[in-house]
């Protein structure tokens, strides 16, 4: 087994520098967009042997060193009772969003067997289907960024319909973020008992949060996911990640995850000096650099991995997801060359 990413996880030495890519099985692939033609994005996120499949293509092709679920952070929040719709090249939509306290006392606090019994499923068959090349990543979303969308009801730049209601209905909105934090902990323990050897919260959206915002909302959910997560399965890693936080990282810090994800608008050696010796860090290659010609690839590589400078506990991945319209060619190169130069 290639456990050379469990390993930096827990800031232990490794052969070479390990490396996985958010979204790496996704629509910059081929053979992802094969198998994507076979149905909508919800119904493989929902076909146990489809995601399977789809899960592994980039194991196959990059060589990375982590495999992550196919599936998707609103999952979830489908099976807590609201409609959830993907309208493709637009993103998710979700027609009914929360707008009042009976909207939020209706969501379920869901059994995952019970609701996402082929989230599990998929797992399984994951782990079978790798055969203990490399470990599998589950993964949720954090309590902000879900209620951002539960609320918004899409993607949006600004947020201000959870900005509202935390301003002006904080009690309603302290609610919600309570019932996400424990749904959210209950999905991901299930996710570890069903296979997953490391899990990542993804509070992509926590960034647009002030410090003084993003202690008291953002903060003490994701606390509290982490201490759910610890409590039965106190060896499994934890990663928290979000784009936008370079300011918010001594706050991050406090999550008590094993690993943070930086974006790209940091060096990583300056992320590192600011969240000190005690946490290993993941990143933090800009997506949008994958567009330029192989040896500027290599350069901006190495540059980051002579940031981190032999410091333990670096996982290499892109500082968010990988764009549909990257060159898979560049990002197996990106995989090979992050092996070669970060080899001790
Ligand atoms: O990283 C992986 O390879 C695992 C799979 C994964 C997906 N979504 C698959 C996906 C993961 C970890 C996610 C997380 C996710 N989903 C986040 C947090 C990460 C981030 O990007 O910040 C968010 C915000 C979502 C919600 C979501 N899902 C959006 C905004 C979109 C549309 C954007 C886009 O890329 O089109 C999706 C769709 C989605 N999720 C796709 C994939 C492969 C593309 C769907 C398709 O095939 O048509």
């Amino acid at each position: 087994m290639n456990d050379r990413f469990l390993r930096a996880c827990r800031r232990e030495p490794v052969d070479t520098t390990p490396i996985w890519i958010m979204r790496q099985a996704g629509r910059y692939l081929p053979q992802y967009r094969a198998i994507r033609g076979k149905t909508t994005f919800l119904g493989l996120c929902k076909t146990p042997e489809l995601a399977a499949e789809v899960t592994v293509q980039p194991i196959d092709y990059l060589g990375v060193d982590a495999a992550i679920l196919f599936s998707d952070i609103l999952i979830p929040v489908e099976a807590m009772g609201m409609k959830l719709e993907f309208l493709d090249n637009e993103g998710p939509s979700l027609p009914e969003p929360l707008r009042t306290a009976a909207d939020v006392e209706r969501l379920a606090v869901f059994d995952p067997t019970d609701r996402t019994p082929f989230t599990l499923e998929a797992i399984r068959q994951t782990v079978e289907a790798l055969g203990g090349r490399v470990p599998l990543i589950g993964f949720a979303g954090a309590p902000f960024t879900l209620a951002a969308y539960m609320v918004e009801g899409r993607g949006s730049k600004s947020w201000l319909g959870i900005k509202r209601m935390m301003a002006q209905e904080p009690a309603l909105a302290h609610a919600l973020f309570a019932k996400l934090a424990d749904t959210i902990g209950q999905y991901l323990v299930a996710q570890i008992e069903a296979g997953c050897e490391a899990v990542q919260i993804f509070d992509s959206w926590g960034g647009e949060l002030g410090p003084e915002d993003f202690e008291a909302w953002s903060l003490p959910y994701l606390q509290r996911i982490v201490a759910a997560v610890k409590a039965k399965a106190p060896q499994v890693p934890v990663i928290v990640f979000g784009t936008g936080m370079s300011t918010l990282l001594p706050l991050l810090k406090k999550v008590g995850a094993d690993v943070i994800g930086l974006d790209w608008r940091i060096d990583l050696g300056q992320g590192r000096d600011i969240l000190g010796p005690d946490v290993a860090v993941q990143g933090n290659f800009d997506p949008a650099a994958l567009f330029l010609p192989k040896e500027e690839i290599t350069r901006r590589a190495k540059k980051i991995l002579d940031s981190n400078a032999g410091r333990p506990g670096h996982i290499f991945n892109l500082g968010h997801g990988i764009t549909p319209l990257t060159d898979p060619e560049h990002a197996r190169h990106l995989v090979s060359e992050v092996h070669r130069l970060g080899a001790s």
